[in-house]
């Protein structure tokens, strides 16, 4: 790797995105510095510290000290930085729309930065985008620099592996100069670069996170036809998925998707149709589909009980998924409130999430293990397929709870073992 060019890249924003993007830079033997505005953020990391949690991402951030340090300054930042990636968050605005200011205010602060050759979106952001921040870029004095698009695929739980060996690295860029610049970046890196106009490439992480998330809400309802025929969606989305054009992942039955990205973006995107005077109907059923998930969870566990109210009903996991403390767009949020809007006790467990002190959770109570939060409980729901709950002693919880009923939102548990146990089991689309 000696004839690898060594650049300066100055990353903007130290959430998942931007931690990930700089350690993986790093380790591929670029000079990085991490800017972000949070001072508690940027004290962490100078310390050593991570302040969220994604495997393997300490390790890799200990392991490049040398090439990688992190800064409130944006002077520090910007001094010999030939590349600057923007990673900072697009959360929805009031209309739905992403809310790009944070966008802007990093645009907009580099004007003066003598070396830069280059700036590059990484944070999801509208079609059309790139064609903005160019004009600002050519307002500030920064005509000659050039602008890429490079949007990213990182799943959380695996964002380190997928960074370092994605199934692609999208780049969208106007002119060849600075694609090849991007595409450099990112050598070493085990996956094709494509390379093609900055419009396309935007368009691509919405249409990936859209079409996944299409797949996910089309066996849900598939699975809510199996419940309605005696079916097992399980059976149904393994065989389907062996059909090499169609693919076996993003075909586990739930309780609907969650999360930093599916969410925010299929909205997004959504948004952007409207805004062009179309209304994409596949997404907006896709939606509606997830949505309705877990409010039928709920509804389904009601007829079990007989009502809600006063029930006590332990949630087993609150992260979107396993091997992630995120808990933005979880779908254990609106089962807390649709419980407590019924009436019913939440008591809660899982690993890793910090849920804070706002409602729902203020309502609801903690507790250090699954056992302990199925104590005297009259029903349990699996939200989170954490591998710990594999571990469980349910035939001592089935004699623990007040009820023994499972709602396993995640088809984790085996149907026939939890029945000869004692439970009253419900899946997602399993008889
Ligand atoms: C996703 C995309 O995978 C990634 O490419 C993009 O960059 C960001 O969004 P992430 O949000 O980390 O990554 O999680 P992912 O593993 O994709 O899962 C998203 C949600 O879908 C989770 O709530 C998960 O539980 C759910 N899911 C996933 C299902 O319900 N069924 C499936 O078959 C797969």
């Amino acid at each position: 790797m000696g004839d690898k060019p060594e650049r300066r890249v100055a990353v903007f924003g130290a959430g998942y995105i931007g931690l990930v993007t700089g350690a993986c830079f790093a380790e591929l033997g670029h000079r990085v510095v991490v800017r972000d505005i949070d001072p508690e953020k940027v004290r962490l990391l100078r310390a050593g510290d991570v302040p969220i949690y994604e495997p393997g991402l300490g390790d890799l951030i200990a392991r490049n000290k040398e090439r990688l340090s992190f800064t409130l300054d944006l002077e520090e930042a910007l001094d010999g930085a030939e590349v600057a990636y923007v990673c900072v968050d697009t959360p929805p605005s009031a209309s739905g729309d992403a809310d790009l200011s944070r966008v802007w205010s990093v645009v907009r602060s580099l004007a003066g930065a003598k070396d830069l050759k280059a700036v590059v979106v990484k944070s999801t952001v509208p079609v059309g985008t790139g064609s903005r921040v160019r004009a600002v870029l050519d307002e500030s004095g920064l005509g000659h620099v050039g602008y890429a698009s490079n949007p990213e695929f990182t799943a959380e739980g695996t964002a380190v592996h997928d960074f370092l060996h994605p199934d692609r690295v999208v780049v969208g860029a106007s002119d060849e100069t600075v694609a090849r610049l991007v595409a450099d970046l990112h050598r070493g890196v085990e996956g094709p670069v494509v390379t093609m106009d900055v419009r396309s490439a935007e368009m691509v992480k919405l249409a990936s996170n859209a079409l996944l998330a299409t797949k996910i809400s089309f066996i849900n309802e598939i699975a809510t036809l199996c419940e309605k025929t005696g079916a097992d969606v399980t059976e149904v989305a393994h065989a389907v998925g062996l059909d090499h054009r169609l693919g076996p992942h993003f075909l586990r039955a739930g309780i609907g998707w969650g999360g930093s990205c599916f969410p925010k973006d299929s909205e997004a995107l959504r948004q952007l149709a409207s805004n062009t005077g179309y209304h994409l109907q596949l997404l907006s059923a896709v939606i509606d589909v997830n949505n309705l998930q877990k409010r039928r969870a709920i509804q389904q566990l009601n007829d079990e009980l007989g009502t809600l109210a006063g029930a006590r009903v332990a949630l087993l996991g609150l992260t979107f998924k396993p091997g992630t403390d995120d808990m933005r767009e979880a779908p254990s949020t609106v089962l807390a409130s649709r419980l407590l809007a019924e009436g019913a006790e939440v008591r809660c467990w899982d690993p890793m999430a910090r849920p804070g002190a706002a409602e729902p959770w203020a309502s609801t109570t903690r507790h250090p293990t699954p056992e302990l939060a199925m104590a005297g409980a009259d029903a349990a729901i699996v939200v989170t397929e954490w591998p710990q709950l594999k571990e469980v002693d349910w035939a001592a919880v089935a004699g623990a709870m007040r009820r023994p009923v499972l709602y396993d939102g995640r088809n984790l548990l085996d149907p026939a073992a939890m029945r000869a146990l004692g439970f009253t089991y419900m899946g997602v689309g399993r008889p």
